[in-house]
């Protein structure tokens, strides 16, 4: 009996104790050390309870119940504790991060999108609206996806066109040719990713910075940005391609826009096409006020774009059966259509940080 009043004390005491370790505990770690100091392998309750074999049956269900509800007790409290903690945690991120969206601007002059930003935003909305996709790709590349995989073998003269930046020949000399590294002349290496990763139909656009070692002059800069497209699948015809370019076209510059296929060559498509638009500044008539129109050099047309069929050797470079599937691609020039869209006269000026320039749009 004597015995079981100490052991009842000794509860008593545990209880108070844990009660008072658990009021200050701040973090999970230092609860899960009390969890385990408590209920752990050596609880401090098991040691009380050790005694418990020398009671008589009625004194052992009288402690064993009373050690029980004890433990319940302490398990719930330390659920509750995890929760207050876990909810202070973050109540405190909330608090830091909430933002006022009553306070007003910093100032007025917040700035805007570039036009070569909007033009490429505006773009990637209207394609997407026909269902097609944005996909990326690296622009520091290989020669295997800029040039090989697209009918462009080392030595081929097409080459020349789109003369390279390599990367420099201590990170090159130990590669073998095509794993030669080169920033993406054009983002057409994408539509290689995509064929060789991708389950049929594709339908991608690809909006992205391109590099060509240029000579710079109004119309030609060493960095600029190019939007490719490409659908492959069953039954796909030079037809889409006129359409999809057609609608897109007009979405962008309005409904009397206007555009021209003149045939051209292009090593990854065949047959292949240039595609140009009517001029925005002239309205496609060659002159402004009785004077040449300097925009498209008083033709009425402005060249935006390449395109085609894509080269059977293409498809099946990337496993396609040509024999199945057919597609086409494009690739324009973002900043030549931002030049259409804000009538500038030399896409060139987009990358000067003339503020005077780009606050107008
Ligand atoms: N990659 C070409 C260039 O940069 C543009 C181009 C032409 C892309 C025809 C295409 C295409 O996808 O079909 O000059």
């Amino acid at each position: 009996m004597k015995y079981t009043g100490i052991m009842k004390e000794q509860l008593q005491t545990l209880q108070t104790d844990f009660s008072s370790a658990l009021a200050n505990i701040i973090t999970q770690e230092a609860l899960k050390e009390l969890e385990s100091e408590y209920l752990g392998k050596k609880w401090k309750l098991k040691a009380i309870l050790a005694g418990v074999k020398d009671l008589s049956i009625e004194e052992k269900k009288t402690i064993g119940v009373a050690a029980n509800t004890m433990k319940n007790e302490f398990i719930e409290a330390l659920v509750n504790k995890a929760r207050e903690i876990e909810d202070a945690y973050f109540n405190e991120i909330e608090a830091k991060e909430a933002i006022d969206v009553t306070i007003g601007y910093p100032s007025d002059n917040l700035g805007h999108k570039h036009p070569i930003s909007h033009t490429s935003e505006l773009l990637e909305d209207i394609f997407i609206s026909l269902g097609f996709k944005i996909e990326d790709g690296p622009q520091v590349e290989d020669e295997l996806h800029n040039f090989d995989k697209l009918n462009i073998p080392h030595n081929h003269p097409a080459r020349d066109v789109w003369d390279t930046f390599w990367i420099s020949d201590e990170v090159n000399k130990d590669k073998d040719i095509g794993e030669r590294l080169l920033l993406r002349t054009h983002t057409s290496p994408v539509q290689i990713r995509t064929m060789m990763s991708q389950e049929l139909p594709i339908k991608i656009i690809v909006p992205g910075r391109v590099f060509r070692y240029e000579q710079e002059d109004a119309r030609h800069t060493c960095n600029f940005y190019q939007l490719e497209g490409l659908v492959v699948g069953e039954g796909v015809t030079f037809g889409d391609l006129k359409w999809t370019l057609d609608t897109v076209m007009k979405q962008l510059l309005g409904e009397k826009t206007e555009l021209r296929f003149r045939p051209s060559i292009f090593p990854f498509t065949e047959p292949s096409a240039e595609v140009d638009v009517s001029c925005q500044i002239c309205s496609g008539t060659g002159k402004v006020k009785w004077k040449k129109c300097s925009m498209c050099s008083a033709t009425g047309w402005v060249e935006l774009l390449g395109s085609g069929m894509v080269h059977p050797t293409v498809l099946e470079g990337c496993w396609i059966d040509s024999k199945k599937y057919s597609g086409f691609a494009f690739g324009m020039g973002i900043d030549r259509i931002a030049a259409q869209r804000f009538w500038v006269s030399s896409s060139r000026m987009f990358y000067q940080n003339k503020l005077k320039l780009n606050e107008q749009f």
